[in-house]
């Protein structure tokens, strides 16, 4: 009874804002039959230029709305404080499973890196804490990596200027001396797209960094991190069972909507969104 109590609850997906429904989109698309709650920090944006300190307290706090939400598993859909805070959530939220987005990022990394020359851009703190390299290092010792912050992409994405010659230019201000020479086997050859804005930028970041390079984000891998856990302690949903999603977000959504419907890949409406507090 417990269990198919279980294993109909929603699993909860928090981000500092709508850069998690990048996640959350991919977590749709794997697991069609599975609820969903998203919340988005949206009134504390951005997580990636605050201390560590902060940026933990937050996620706590994140995480126990859903948590008291009834979720069955917690994601966080957010790089910095998967960086930051994940080592400390589990104090806080008990033996609910958790997935952060550094680990299959970097799994992601690791497969797609032919000569593991790999290249990991954030936001200041994810980069600063090391979190994406001490990942990589611990499945593929013989890898270099080089990380580099990248605070601007974040206001680019929610701007809305995903593509075009303004996202070139500072893409190319940030990553240009990254840029492989043709042919050369020391250069960079996977950039990590270590920040949940960051895939909407893809196609700008492609062009600046050339055909030589392959460009992983986490959400995938996510999703499959997500549906192995889910597996493994019965935890899925019923087969028959038709998901949902459930939108909160910590301030304006009309922003979230307006902002988030590219994230997402879907129509949002603002009276979808709920206004919570933290
Ligand atoms: N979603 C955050 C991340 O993945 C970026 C935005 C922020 O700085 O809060 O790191």
């Amino acid at each position: 009874m417990i269990a198919s109590v279980q294993r109909d609850a929603a699993i909860g997906v928090f981000d500092s804002g709508v850069g998690g429904l990048t996640v959350l989109r991919a977590l749709r698309a794997h697991l069609p039959h599975e609820s969903f709650v998203y919340l988005g920090d949206t009134a504390r944006l951005p997580y990636g230029t605050k201390s560590r300190h902060t940026v933990t307290r937050y996620a706590r706090q994140a995480a126990q709305v859903l948590v008291d939400r009834g979720v069955k598993l917690l994601v966080i859909a957010c790089n910095t404080a998967s960086a930051v805070a994940l080592p400390d959530l589990p104090d806080h939220i008990g033996a609910m499973p958790l997935v952060g987005v550094v680990e299959p990022g970097a799994a992601a990394a690791c497969q797609a890196s032919g000569h593991g020359r790999i290249a990991v851009i954030g936001t200041e703190s994810t980069i600063r804490g090391g979190a994406y390299e001490r990942a990589i290092a611990r499945r593929r010792p013989d890898a270099r990596v080089v990380g580099r912050a990248c605070p601007l992409f974040v206001a680019l994405a929610e701007e809305g200027w995903c593509d075009g010659p303004i996202a070139e230019a500072v893409a190319e201000r940030y990553l240009g001396d990254l840029r492989p020479r043709p042919g050369d086997p020391e250069g960079i050859d996977c950039l990590v797209l270590g920040c949940t804005h960051f895939p909407v930028l893809r196609s700008a970041l492609a062009r600046v960094m050339g055909p030589e390079v392959t460009l992983v984000d986490s959400a995938e891998t996510t999703a499959h991190a997500v549906a192995q856990i889910l597996e493994q302690e019965g935890l899925a949903a019923p087969a028959g069972a038709v998901g949902g999603t459930t939108l909160l977000a910590t301030d304006g959504p009309e922003r979230f909507a307006r902002v988030g419907a590219g994230f997402l890949g879907l129509e949002l409406r603002p009276d979808a969104v709920q206004l919570v507090d933290l």
